[in-house]
């Protein structure tokens, strides 16, 4: 049992979507699929591209200024930001960096972290420990993506999935209970299922990774999909039980936006009624780290989520990496 000394909540949050938009017809132009497949087999309509010289702090920035504002908190006042992210500015410095300077949060201990598409999750829970504990009053989580920029063009499996974009959240340190719970997995018997092989100390940049196209996403996407099905169902479970609490006790529940098989999958096997989940992959796709946050931003604008609700994130990702939160949203 997790012996948390003060309340944290969210007090704010925001989102971020680039402009340039792309659709399963576009996506017919240029790789052997169709839109009938795509929405078949995903649930995917469209999915939104960073620009060439937008950059992943470039749309965490915006969606952090939302939040802030949304927060009516000043990005001084800001005392830690976290950017969940698997597509970073550079591998170094890291993006919270590159944040922190753009919005101008001078008092901020900045780092990225890198957890998969679980990311924004795992940052969440990492930001609550902080505050918790009374190490940081005001936290920014952000989970950002442009992973359009890793994605190869010429592989349907996977090019057909992903999208860009970003979601922010002010975390506080409060008298009244928001955050009450969560779990974090993790199994690295599975990482060959997502990665990006190339550019780092494995495989360093050479005209041999770029001929075989190693600094791309590759995939399993099958046994990805099985995975995904248990790891946001054991987390879920075991997040709800750590705070005494069950599934008949969720009002909105979020899951990782990757695919709609997989999501109606997870209802079934929690036995969660549909009215109760928030789905936005349509537009979007799989924003990965971004994938939950944007959601959570989008499920409190469009009313879905109201006072007193409990809400819990779920997600799943490369590593495998998996994890829930559970809070009360009191805004
Ligand atoms: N358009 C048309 N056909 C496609 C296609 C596309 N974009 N992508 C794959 N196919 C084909 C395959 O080549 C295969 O053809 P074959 O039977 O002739 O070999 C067929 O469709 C079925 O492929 P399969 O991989 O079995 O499809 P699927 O139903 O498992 O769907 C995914 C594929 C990737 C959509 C699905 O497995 C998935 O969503 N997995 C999880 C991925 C994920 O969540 N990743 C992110 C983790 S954070």
């Amino acid at each position: 049992m997790i012996k948390n000394c003060r309340n944290v909540k969210i007090i704010g949050t925001g989102s971020y979507i680039p402009k340039k938009v792309l659709t399963n017809d576009d996506l017919e132009k240029i790789v052997d699929t169709s839109n009938e497949w795509i929405i078949a087999r995903t649930g995917i309509s469209e999915r939104h591209l960073a620009e060439d010289n937008e950059t992943t702090s470039d749309l965490s920035s915006k969606a952090a200024l939302k939040a802030l504002k949304d927060a009516n908190i000043e990005p001084k006042e800001i005392d830690l930001i976290i950017v969940a992210t698997n597509s970073p500015d550079m591998v170094f410095p890291a993006t919270a960096c590159l944040v922190q300077e753009k919005i101008k949060a001078v008092n901020a201990a900045t780092f990225d972290l890198q957890a998969g598409c679980t990311g924004f999750v795992y940052a969440l829970i990492v930001a609550w420990q902080f505050i918790s504990a009374g190490f940081y009053n005001n936290a920014l989580i952000i989970g950002a993506e442009t992973l359009s920029k890793f994605v190869d063009w010429t592989d349907r499996n996977t090019c057909v999935l992903f999208g860009d974009g970003a979601g922010a959240v002010i975390l506080k340190a409060k008298e009244e209970k928001g955050i009450l719970s969560g779990y974090l997995g993790g199994d690295g018997s599975k990482a060959d299922m997502i990665m990006l092989p190339a550019g780092l100390s494995k495989n360093p940049a050479s005209h041999e990774t770029i001929e075989k196209r190693m600094h791309y996403v590759k995939m399993k996407g099958n046994e990805v999909f099985k995975n995904a099905v248990k790891s946001m169902k054991r987390s879920t479970i075991k997040a709800l039980e750590k705070c005494n609490l069950s599934v008949k006790d969720v009002d909105c529940f979020i899951p990782h936006q990757a695919n709609i098989r997989i999501i109606l999958v997870v209802l079934k096997v929690l036995g969660i009624k549909k009215d109760k989940v928030f789905i936005n992959l349509d537009k979007y796709g799989n924003t990965s780290a971004a994938s939950v946050a944007i959601a959570l931003d989008e499920a409190v604008k469009e009313g879905k989520i109201k006072n007193n609700n409990i809400v819990v994130l779920t997600s799943f990702g490369a590593g495998l990496t998996y994890g829930s939160i559970v809070f009360r949203w009191n805004k």
